[in-house]
């Protein structure tokens, strides 16, 4: 292989302890020859700077113009199979993720790792509660936060993150504090940890991160604890939970209660229900807890809103709420934002929706003009369905009518909501009343 042809790896190790004979092994046997390997280890007894000066090393080398393809990191105690890089650039590859993590074990019989999901409520001093072993094998082989349900927080003891322009702006650090609980009359600790707080920073940047067990490694402490089968006392992190999410995510709970919005969760299933598989539009998306419901079942979302809270309990700039909701509930990847007026937008909209749910304005002018837009950008036998469709919003039941009226056929209803497939040539009609 020609050296230009192969992509280059930083390798890093930062060094705090004593350095394994097995991590050693694994440092200087990474790649079999795939790629061309930089290896630095650095020294200090401060954690976190060791990793910034390592980070820096490969910033500089692409500064000044270096190839650097991918950044990749050993702890001095992690001990991985020869050849783990390549296993893992390749993993990353395939799987089109921006950082990839190997699943280690902590050093001691409970089987918990150090991998963890963020928590909803964005407390970045708490998890939702750290993976298991025995879990970690009921996932995929690499397995992403879409399989969690909760954002993922690696562990930095081994992995590898596919060069960009975001390396710029992270950092590792370790935050501290110290809390006063009244209740217990006790002072109390707490810290975030440098791959927790990297790993959020990753999330920040819209990077897709995964987890993998594809590389065996051992985690040496007075054994090497290895990642290489189920194990542990515990089942799931009991500390922190009441059962695995795993176990969560099989009794379907995933309506966003947490999400603002007036969409009910029947009428949340029902929108998951008609959006499976499809290419859906919508109109009016608020905080996010229709957009949550559609992207859990169809191929992709548009959303329409002008994000301004306009007729809602939230006048003023809804789109970052709405952004971090949909992070939090795994939906971003499937869902593109067009913020503006409804008509504008629909009207620079090619005709490819299967469905086009409608919650904007509910007055029956705007949901006329909606009507009139989104019939434009429909396939034919596409679907409209409409929120709010009862007596406590009279312009969207006249505007429907006037549609249903037209030809178009009302072809269900579920709680509040009105599914209506137009008929092309009476929608025509229907425009001049518009
Ligand atoms: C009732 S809320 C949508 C609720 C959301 N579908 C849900 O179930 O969670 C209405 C939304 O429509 C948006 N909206 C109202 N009129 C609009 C217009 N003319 N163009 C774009 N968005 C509009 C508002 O900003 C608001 O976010």
């Amino acid at each position: 292989v020609c050296d230009n042809d192969r992509k280059v790896a930083y390798l890093a190790m930062p060094c705090y302890g004593e350095l394994t004979t097995g991590a050693a092994k694994g440092f200087f046997t990474a790649s079999a020859g795939k790629l061309r390997v930089n290896m630095k280890a650095q020294e200090s007894s401060l954690l976190s700077l060791n990793m910034n000066v390592l980070w820096c090393w490969a910033l500089n080398a692409a500064h000044r113009g270096e190839r650097v393809d991918y950044f990749a990191m050993q702890h001095a105690d992690i001990e991985p199979e020869p050849g783990w890089l390549d296993v893992l650039v390749e993993e990353l590859e395939a799987k089109k993720l921006d950082v990839l993590g190997v699943v280690a074990p902590i050093k001691d019989q409970q089987g918990v790792t150090s991998i963890a999901m963020a928590r909803p409520d964005g407390d970045t001093w708490r998890v939702h509660g750290r993976l298991t072993m025995r879990e970690v094998y009921r996932l995929p082989e690499t397995f992403t936060s879409e399989d969690l349900g909760y954002p993922l927080l690696l562990n930095t003891g081994l992995w590898v993150a596919k060069w960009g322009d975001w390396c710029r702006r992270i950092h590792f650090t370790i935050h501290d504090r110290i809390v006063f609980n009244a209740e217990q009359e006790t002072y109390f600790a707490e810290v975030e940890s440098e791959d927790w707080f990297v790993s959020r920073l990753f999330h920040e940047e819209g990077l897709k991160v995964g987890c993998t067990r594809k590389v065996e490694l051992g985690h040496r402490g007075p054994m090497a604890f290895g990642n290489h089968e189920p194990w542990g006392n515990e089942w799931f992190d009991s500390r922190s939970l009441k059962q695995s999410v795993l176990d969560e995510r099989a009794a379907g709970d995933w309506f966003p209660h947490d999400v603002a919005g007036w969409l009910t969760e029947g009428e949340g299933r029902e929108l998951a229900r008609l959006a499976e598989g499809k290419v859906v539009l919508e109109v009016g998306a608020y905080c996010g807890r229709s957009t949550i419901c559609l992207a859990q079942t169809a191929k992709s979302v548009g959303v329409i809103d002008t994000f301004d809270g306009r007729g809602t309990h939230l006048p003023g700039d809804t789109l970052r709420l709405f952004r971090r909701n949909l992070r939090r509930h795994n939906a971003a990847s499937k869902v593109t934002v067009y913020q503006g007026e409804s008509v504008k937008v629909l009207e620079g909209l090619p005709p490819v929706y299967d469905l086009v749910f409608i919650d904007g304005s509910h007055d029956r002018d705007s949901v006329a003009a909606d009507i009139e837009a989104a019939a434009n950008v429909l396939r034919p036998g596409g679907l409209l369905v409409f929120h709010d469709y009862h007596d406590e919003d009279p312009g969207v039941v006249e505007a429907v009518d006037e549609l249903v009226a037209t030809g178009a056929e009302l072809v269900g209803r579920c709680e509040s909501l009105a599914i209506v497939r137009p008929i092309a040539g009476n929608l025509v009609e229907m425009n001049h009343h518009v």
